[in-house]
């Protein structure tokens, strides 16, 4: 019998849906906690497999989820390439910012397979060691947001000097996204034959973009690396998560050549259902903030979400990642809710 996860994946409306959460580990969790004090950085983390399989396995045991997801971070693409990364305590990611030909002409793309060796052992590891219903997830940020946060330098949200470069300089700009696009594309088929059963592209800023620019750095991209992928490997489930699309949510669900949609906190859940293929599995979409809050108005925002994507392929998930502060307790409620449904 195949993985929950995977079957909706396919596109079988499995009942009570498989569940799983973005930012399943993670610092709310006193076991992520002492691993990560343990290896010192974040990065050390990420680049320690035993330690990094270790944390994704946590999760997987505390609450039993569906599915393990690969514990890295979307930024291990840039570090990979040769752009300097650093994880700031409290303040989040820092590099040198992209913003010239030199600084991409700098980008090493030939220095990916060396660097993401320990990533792809952490995958194996993870994968020899998973419970029997449990299917893993291998992901990479999309061109787009990974772009993001090698023009700008770091994080913030808003990200201007990105947003102004795609129009000042649209050249260097489909530059930067075609090595990034060959980049990720190399690093999720690598996830693939170290043992990721499916695969997630975060495009968590997709919704910064106007439709002709979402077009043109979201969905053409996306639709490049799935594609690249369904060639080496037909039956691969691929996920998308074009954060905050709004109504661009349709084309991508047409156009980018993924399998399912992760869907935000701000879109209607049965709106999103009429804007993708009755095929289609939808993936999300509870706040992350009633998940922090638990009680009655985490009761029944996770009924109506269950409701809501009933009779149709669906992943239960939040719409964004789970905050720091966010009661484990509150997380194996949930869970139990979802199976009792
Ligand atoms: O459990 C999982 O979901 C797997 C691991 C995972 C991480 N990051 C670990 C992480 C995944 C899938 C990501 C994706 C990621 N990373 C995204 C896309 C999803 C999203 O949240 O929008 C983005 C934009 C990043 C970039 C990133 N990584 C930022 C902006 C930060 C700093 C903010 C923060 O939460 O601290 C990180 C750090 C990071 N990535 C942490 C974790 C567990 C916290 C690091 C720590 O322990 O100090």
């Amino acid at each position: 019998m195949p993985k929950p996860l995977l079957r909706a994946l396919t596109g079988e409306a499995v009942w009570p849906p498989p569940v799983w959460l973005m930012r399943q580990a993670g610092r709310y969790l006193p076991e992520y906690r002492a691993l990560r004090a343990e290896a010192g950085d974040f990065l050390t983390l990420c680049m320690t497999p035993t330690l990094a399989a270790e944390v994704t396995l946590q999760p997987v045991r505390r609450f039993g989820m569906d599915a393990a997801i690969l514990f890295s971070d979307i930024l291990v693409v840039p570090w990979a390439l040769g752009q300097a990364l650093r994880f700031v305590e409290g303040e989040g990611p820092s590099l040198p910012p992209l913003r010239d030909g030199g600084a991409l002409a700098a980008l090493r793309p030939e220095r990916l397979e060396g660097a993401i060796a320990p990533v792809l052992d952490t995958v194996a590891r993870v994968r020899a060691a998973l419970p029997g219903g449990c299917a893993l997830i291998g992901f990479a940020g999309s061109p787009w947001t990974v772009a993001c946060y090698m023009v700008e330098g770091g994080g913030g949200g808003d990200f201007p000097a990105a947003r102004a470069l795609a129009y000042a300089d649209p050249d260097l700009f489909a530059a930067l996204i075609e090595v990034l696009t060959e980049a990720t594309t190399r690093y999720l088929a690598a996830q693939v034959e170290a043992g990721a059963e499916c695969v997630m592209l975060f495009d968590s800023w997709a919704g910064l973009l106007p439709p002709a620019l979402f077009e043109a750095l979201v969905i053409d991209p996306t639709e490049t690396i799935a594609a690249a992928l369904k060639q080496r490997f037909p039956a691969l489930p691929v996920i998308g998560f074009p954060r905050l699309a709004g109504g661009m949510l349709s084309l991508y669900a047409q156009e980018a050549g993924v399998d399912a949609v992760g869907i935000d906190t701000a879109q209607e859940l049965r709106l999103a259902a009429a804007m993708v293929p009755e095929a289609m599995a939808l993936q999300g979409n509870l706040d992350p903030y009633a998940l922090l809050a638990g009680g009655e108005a985490l009761r029944a925002q996770a009924e109506d979400i269950l409701d809501a994507a009933r009779g149709r392929p669906h992943v239960f998930n939040l719409g964004h990642g789970i905050l720091p502060q966010t009661p484990p307790e509150h997380v194996a409620g949930l869970v139990r809710w979802v199976r009792d449904a």
